[in-house]
């Protein structure tokens, strides 16, 4: 079949609009998709904002179990530690929160010094937020076998390391602050329990 003359042009031109049209809508679809990706990229780039949202919803009163290990979710019973002992623990019941993940330590008394709150201390046990005050990880225990006392926290995702005898002063690395001290007590049935909420901010603060 033969084309009217001006009809033949009529579909070439529709044609030719429908074509630009794909080309330009394939083309919004790639940028909005790079600019997403682009957005992913900058937040996994991006370092933790200040607290990161980090709230704690420990209670004086709550009982204090283990949070990891054999024994996870079991009462703390404090004639189960050493002196140069740590445990990661939780407020029993509340273990969905990561902002509650405390480290209980056992030291000598006599080496706690300042800026460690001895009124949040009992009988050699005192505790602090477990999570490291640079970017978040969950901060470990080295224990020194020859002697307790020298035993100390770090965080291994960029080897900062704190003083739990005076505070978890910051004594290497790039964590900003010291790790937040709460306070703990002895029950005379042998578990522990918490006695205030964290005496300074917790969760990365840099
Ligand atoms: S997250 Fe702990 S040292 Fe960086």
């Amino acid at each position: 079949m033969v084309n009217e003359p001006g009809k033949t042009t009529d579909n070439t031109d529709k044609q030719g609009i429908t074509r630009r049209r794909f080309i330009i809508g394939t083309m919004i679809v790639a940028i909005i998709g790079a600019f997403g990706s682009l957005l992913s990229l900058l937040k996994v780039l991006s370092p933790s904002k200040k607290g990161s949202g980090y709230v704690s919803t420990i209670e004086p009163g709550d009982l204090l179990v283990y949070a990891s290990g054999s024994n996870i979710g079991m009462e703390i019973k404090a004639s189960s530690f050493n002196v140069g002992d740590a445990e990661l623990v939780y407020p029993k019941g509340k273990s969905s929160n990561p902002a509650n993940l405390v480290q209980l330590i056992k030291l000598n008394e006599s080496d706690f010094k300042a800026p460690t709150d001895i009124q949040y201390t009992d009988k050699g046990f005192v505790a602090y937020s477990a999570i490291c005050t640079h970017l978040g990880c969950t901060v470990s225990w080295v224990k020194n076998t020859g002697s307790p006392d020298a035993s100390y926290t770090e965080c291994f995702c960029h080897n900062s390391t704190f003083n739990p005898a005076r505070g978890e002063l910051v004594e290497g690395g790039p964590a900003p602050i010291p790790l937040a001290q709460i306070g703990v007590k002895v029950n005379d049935d042998d578990t522990l329990a918490f006695t205030s909420d964290f005496k300074g901010p917790i969760g990365p603060q840099v």
